[in-house]
C-alpha cells in the first residue's frame, strides 16, 4: 500500500520539518509513505518529493525550480499532472509529458495525476476513460517508477469521494493499460480510507486535505498497514 500526502501550497518549512518528525515516530512497516510539499519545504528525506519541477537542469524559467534545486535536497520522487497544474496554472497534456520524460531520463519515481471533470463522469465510464487516456498520452505506461493517481477533480477537496463503484470500474480501467501502481485520490478522508483501500486495484491513496494534520495522517497509515 501507498500512501502519499500532498500539501499543495500549505505548511512552512518549520512546519514541515516537525510534521516529519512526528510522522516518523510510528513504524510504516510495508506501507509505503510519500510526503510532497511545497517547494520551499524540500528536506533531504527518503519520502519526501516534489510537488512540481520544471523539464530542465536548470536556466532562464523565472518562478520555477529544476533538477538542480531538487538535486540539493536529493530529491527523486515528483508529482506531475495534478488537476490544481493542469486546471489553474494551465499545464497542457504535451508539456506533463515533456516534465514525465524528462524525470523518467533521471530514473525519478513519478505520481502522475489523472481525472475527469464532473460533466465527463456524468455521461459515464465510457467518457471518463476516454479522458483518461487523453491524460496519460506521451506517458510511458511501463515505466518502474510510474504510480497512476486516479483523482476525480469533482472529488478533490469537495468532502465527496467518488463512490466504491466509481473507483472500482475506473481502477479496472486504468488497470487494463498499465500494471503500475493506481492510488485513489479525491477526499479520502479518516471515515473513508479503509474502504477506498479494501477496493480492487486500489493500492494506496494521494490525500490532500486530511494530510495536513499529522495524527490524521498517522492513522491513516495505521489502517493502510492492516490491508493486505
Ligand atoms: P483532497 O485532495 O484530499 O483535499 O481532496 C487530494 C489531491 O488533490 O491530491
Amino acid at each position: 500500500m501507498i500512501v502519499a500526502a500532498n500539501f499543495k501550497m500549505n505548511k512552512t518549512r518549520k512546519e514541515t520539518i516537525e510534521y516529519l518528525k512526528e510522522l516518523k515516530k510510528i513504524d510504516f512497516e510495508d506501507v509505503v509513505v510519500r510526503v510532497y510539499p511545497p517547494c520551499s519545504a524540500l528536506i533531504e528525506d527518503e519520502i519526501v518529493g516534489a510537488q512540481n519541477a520544471y523539464p530542465a537542469n536548470n536556466g532562464a524559467y523565472t518562478g520555477e525550480i529544476g533538477l538542480e534545486q531538487l538535486k540539493e535536497f536529493k530529491i527523486d520522487k515528483i508529482l506531475l499532472g495534478h488537476s490544481e497544474r493542469r486546471n489553474i496554472l494551465g499545464e497542457s497534456q504535451e508539456f506533463i509529458a515533456k516534465k514525465f520524460n524528462f524525470y523518467k531520463e533521471q530514473n525519478f519515481e513519478i505520481i502522475l495525476c489523472i481525472g475527469e471533470k464532473l460533466e465527463v463522469r456524468k455521461k459515464g465510464i465510457k467518457a471518463v476513460v476516454e479522458v483518461l487516456k487523453s491524460q496519460l498520452e506521451g506517458i510511458d505506461l511501463g515505466y518502474e517508477k510510474l504510480i497512476i493517481a486516479y483523482e476525480p477533480v469533482w472529488a478533490i477537496g469537495s468532502g465527496i469521494s467518488a463512490s466504491v463503484e466509481e473507483i472500482r470500474q475506473t481502477h479496472l480501467e486504468i488497470r487494463k493499460m498499465t500494471n503500475q501502481p493506481i492510488l485513489y485520490g479525491g477526499s479520502v478522508k479518516l471515515s473513508n480510507i479503509k474502504e477506498i483501500l479494501n477496493i480492487q486495484n486500489v493500492d494506496g491513496v494521494l490525500v490532500g486535505s486530511a494530510s495536513l494534520d499529522v495524527e490524521v495522517f498517522k492513522k491513516m497509515i495505521e489502517i493502510a498497514k492492516e490491508i493486505k
